[in-house]
Formats: structure tokens, C-alpha cells, sequence
């Protein structure tokens, strides 16, 4: 297995770097397919990471029509396992990396937490736990089970925990084989445009 530090990820600077990562997550699932048989995932987790992503941008895009960075959050938050392979556990933190540059904190910000905001839901809702993919459930014990009350406070002081729990809660709705919606075309233009309104931002005077 290959860990790399997250200091050594290139944030992305341009949407075609984004496209072509997106293009690579198109026939990558979250787990491969690997020789053991009682390994493989699930039917409903053999949804590709592209599909899972646009699955989950359609929902956002739903339920938060105004939201352009929540929704392009939830198209990218899970290339943390496409740039890092191996690294499961790091797939947040690598996509706040790669996306602060380009798409920005806040969406960048969103993306790192969606990983704690499964494991702040499972901490305080009870039931959340039994909506969870068998997935989600194995990969919760990887990264730390239920939260600590420390945690829980660390969690309710960040500024976009609760856009992050949309977004989680996108996240596990967004995993339905064959589920058609809005294709990568469709988003192209939307990341543009979201990418040249920061430009316009940050060279304001
Ligand atoms: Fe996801």
C-alpha cells in the first residue's frame, strides 16, 4: 500500500485538470471489485465514483437550487479516493487539498467534512446508523467509529457543518445503480462558471 501525505498532493488550478480527474473517477469504484469474493461490495455499492457523484449533485441541486458550491461539492467529494488510491481514509482530507485553489474554502471546506459528518450523524441521531450503506458502515469503523463530545463540539464549531450534513446526507442517497441524471456535460459549465466568479472575486480590489 501506498500512503501519500496529503503536503504532497498538487492542488488542482484549472477546470480541465478537474474534468480529467472526474473523467478518471468514471469507471473507478470507491472499493474495486478484488479476488475474495466476501470482499466485493455490494449491488448498491458498485456504483461508479463519477455516477455516485452526479447522483449526489443532482440531489443537492434539488433540494439547495441555489446553492452552486454545495452542489459541486457533492460532484467532487469523494476524487480524494481517485487521486490518492490507496488512502481511503485520507479521501476528505485529499480533496480539501485539491479543490481549495480552484473551486475554493468553502467547497473545499465541505468536502473534507463530509467524512466527520457521517460520523457526527451516527453520534447524534439515533437511527442515522441503519440508513447507511454496508459501505458506509464498514468505512465508519475505519474512521473512528462514533465521535467523543469533544468531537461532537469540535464538529458544531465548524462554520459549514451543516451544509457538510446536507451534503452527507446527499452522499447516501446518491447510490442507486442505473439512476439516470444530469451527465458530466451538463456540469462542465456550471464548474466554469463557478470557477470564474472566484476569479472575478479575488481580483477585486
Ligand atoms: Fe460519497
Amino acid at each position: 500500500m501506498t500512503l501519500m501525505p496529503t503536503d504532497e498532493l498538487a492542488p488542482l488550478q484549472t477546470t480541465e485538470q478537474l474534468v480529467q480527474l472526474l473523467e478518471r473517477s468514471r469507471h473507478r469504484s470507491e472499493r474495486p471489485d478484488g479476488p475474495d469474493e466476501s470482499a466485493r461490495p455490494a449491488a448498491s455499492e458498485r456504483v461508479g465514483i463519477l455516477d455516485h457523484g452526479l447522483q449526489c449533485a443532482a440531489v443537492l441541486r434539488r433540494d439547495r437550487p441555489d446553492d452552486l458550491e454545495l452542489q459541486v461539492a457533492g460532484l467532487v467529494h469523494d476524487l480524494g479516493h481517485v487521486a490518492v488510491p490507496a488512502d481511503a481514509d485520507g479521501h476528505g482530507r485529499h480533496g480539501r487539498v485539491l479543490f481549495a485553489d480552484l473551486l475554493g474554502e468553502r467547497v473545499a471546506a465541505l468536502v473534507e467534512l463530509h467524512v466527520a459528518a457521517k460520523r457526527y450523524l451516527v453520534t447524534v441521531e439515533s437511527g442515522y446508523g441503519g440508513t447507511l450503506s454496508p459501505g458506509s458502515v464498514r468505512t465508519l469503523a475505519e474512521q473512528g467509529g462514533p465521535m467523543t463530545p469533544a468531537e461532537v463540539v469540535a464538529f458544531e464549531a465548524e462554520p459549514h457543518h451543516l451544509d457538510a450534513i446536507v451534503l452527507r446526507r446527499a452522499d447516501e442517497a446518491a447510490k442507486v445503480p442505473g439512476r439516470v441524471v444530469p451527465g458530466l456535460d451538463e456540469w462542465i459549465p456550471r464548474i466554469e462558471a463557478l470557477v470564474a466568479t472566484r476569479r472575478i472575486l479575488n481580483t477585486r480590489p
